[in-house]
């Protein structure tokens, strides 16, 4: 179990760091990641951002046919959990995961986080693979009988935005915890930090698996950011069911540098702080509502994977009031 101590500090200021979607969109590799978390260990850990996330699809085969709502290009354990795209992360392993580049991240001083989807891949519930139960190394029994991804897997509750790639799990039964513990444990193991996941918040409400991945997080001696989004349609009554069970939640929709989408954040902004929302109570520590990301520097479109890259296209002033803002 971590210390009082600890857990206060984890969540005591806003978690601010860097994530690889917006130059890298999906396909970012370990050398671009590992490049740019130095940069951010030299030039803005001091300033308090120590978070390195690798944002989606990093299980994702980067091959011809794979794109982000494809079906059959992920990586998936025996377990059905999914482990890195071994061409792009060429440190990782099968059965290590991402290990490795968590220790690099680590030895920078930073802190090191991933992005992940809810519930269970869609490959996974067809392939009707068996659940871990992460206590005994063995399959997951319970009232006599096996468990498996058919089992767990909500058909009719996929992603709307990535319909092809995951579903919910069913947090009814003891096979959809089984499931979700498998996965969380395997993170800690790989020294993860921080989460972000993702279709589970705004327009994808599940408030079920929330509560449920927050509650396996509180099992773990490892302390880790629970960041959930996406954001759209998110209001304060909506918050008030979930802040106290995260520690970032998204309370707009995507964020890029265009005046256009700064603007539209300082209605829901001013709503959140007069709510007192900022820095409530949250998962063993604080709780923020979160505005997307910063798009500064070296940038890609939305959804352009491997660029062309361009600058942002903020002014300075206006980057100036978007940081001021959030
Ligand atoms: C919050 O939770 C309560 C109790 O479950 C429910 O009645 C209410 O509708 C929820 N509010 C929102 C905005 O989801
Ligand atoms: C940035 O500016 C370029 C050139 O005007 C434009 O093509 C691009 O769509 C802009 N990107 C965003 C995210 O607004």
């Amino acid at each position: 179990r971590v210390t009082s101590e600890a857990n206060e500090q984890h969540v005591e200021l806003p978690p601010r760091g860097w994530n690889s979607y917006d130059s890298f969109s999906w396909t970012v590799d370990e050398n671009a990641y590992l490049q740019n978390a130095k940069i951010l260990a030299e030039k803005l850990l001091p300033h308090g951002y120590q978070y390195a996330v690798i944002d989606y699809l990093w299980y994702r085969r980067y091959v011809d046919g794979a794109y982000t709502d494809s079906y059959g290009f992920d990586n998936i354990d025996e377990w059905g959990r999914p482990f890195p795209d071994l061409q792009r992360f060429p440190s990782s392993k099968y059965d290590k995961g991402f290990s490795q580049i968590a220790n690099k991240v680590h030895e920078m001083g930073l802190k090191f986080g991933i992005h992940l989807m809810k519930g269970i891949s869609t490959q996974a519930v067809n392939a009707n693979t068996p659940i871990l139960d992460i206590e005994t190394g063995k399959p997951y029994v319970e009232n006599g009988r096996q468990w498996a991804a058919h089992d767990i897997g909500l058909t009719h509750k996929t992603c709307a935005w990535m319909p092809h790639g995951f579903m919910s799990v069913n947090t009814d039964i003891g096979a959809g915890w089984a499931f979700l513990r498998s996965l969380y444990r395997q993170y800690a193991d790989w020294g993860v930090d921080f989460v972000k996941v993702d279709c589970i918040f705004g327009t994808d409400y599940s408030p079920e698996e929330v509560i449920t991945i927050s509650q396996l997080l509180r099992e773990l001696d490892r302390p880790i950011v629970l960041s959930i989004s996406p954001g759209t349609e998110v209001t304060v009554p909506l918050a008030e069911n979930i802040s106290e069970h995260v520690n970032m939640y998204r309370i707009t929709g995507d964020d890029w540098d265009n005046w256009k989408d700064v603007s539209t954040h300082f209605t829901v902004t001013s709503a959140f702080a007069a709510a007192n929302k900022i820095g409530a109570t949250g998962l063993r520590g604080k709780s923020w509502p979160d505005l997307d990301m910063l798009p500064f520097g070296w940038l890609t479109d939305p959804g352009v994977n491997q660029g062309p890259h361009r600058p942002c296209n903020l002014t300075f002033d206006e980057q100036k009031a978007q940081v001021c803002t959030w």
